[in-house]
């Protein structure tokens, strides 16, 4: 059985290389994309500080539609095409992380759960980072504001990067 490892560390830097090592080993023989990116969002959940949200959203047709997450049940559908909405929705159309300090000044924010302050949003590309294609987001939100910094984007961005090395992708 899986035990996610407590990381006493002062840096966010040393913080996320232990952690991405931790969800290499959560993921290690397994390639199903519901079970790893369950586990990722427990892994994330569990691991970070000061979270109310921490999940998936997959790209179907022109939306984007919620997968596996840890927190309050969520809004299901969000749009992508013609006009993306919410911070996920423009993450997905603009093909790049969006680090977001305070939610309440991003234009058509969707508030799913009220104690959300700040988010930060990744695109879940395949097929390489300029070329590739969308095929889902990762979405983590809080209560605190300026909660995520760029080592927390630096540091979730390759963790997105061992999620999809080592997940099949090619059902969404
Ligand atoms: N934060 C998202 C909506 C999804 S919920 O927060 C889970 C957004 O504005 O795109």
């Amino acid at each position: 059985m899986f035990e996610a490892q407590a990381i006493a560390s002062e840096s966010k830097a040393v913080f996320y290389s232990d952690l991405n090592k931790q969800l290499s080993g959560l993921l290690e023989g397994e390639r199903d994309l519901m079970a790893n990116t369950a586990n990722f969002s427990s892994l994330i959940f569990l691991m970070l500080a000061d979270l109310n949200w921490a999940g998936f959203y997959f790209q179907r047709g022109n939306d984007l539609v919620l997968g596996p997450f840890q927190g309050k049940p969520a809004c299901v559908r969000i749009p992508v095409l013609p006009s993306p909405r919410g911070v996920c929705g423009n993450t997905a159309f603009h093909k790049k992380t969006f680090v977001v300090p305070n939610v309440h000044e991003f234009p058509g924010h969707i508030a799913c759960d009220s104690a959300s302050n700040s988010e930060i949003v990744i695109p879940l590309i395949v097929g390489g980072k300029d070329s590739g294609k969308v095929v889902g987001v990762l979405d983590i939100d809080s209560p605190k504001l300026g909660r995520f910094d760029e080592e927390d984007r630096a540091g979730l961005e390759a963790m997105v990067q061992t999620l999809l090395a080592k997940t099949d992708f090619s059902s969404v």
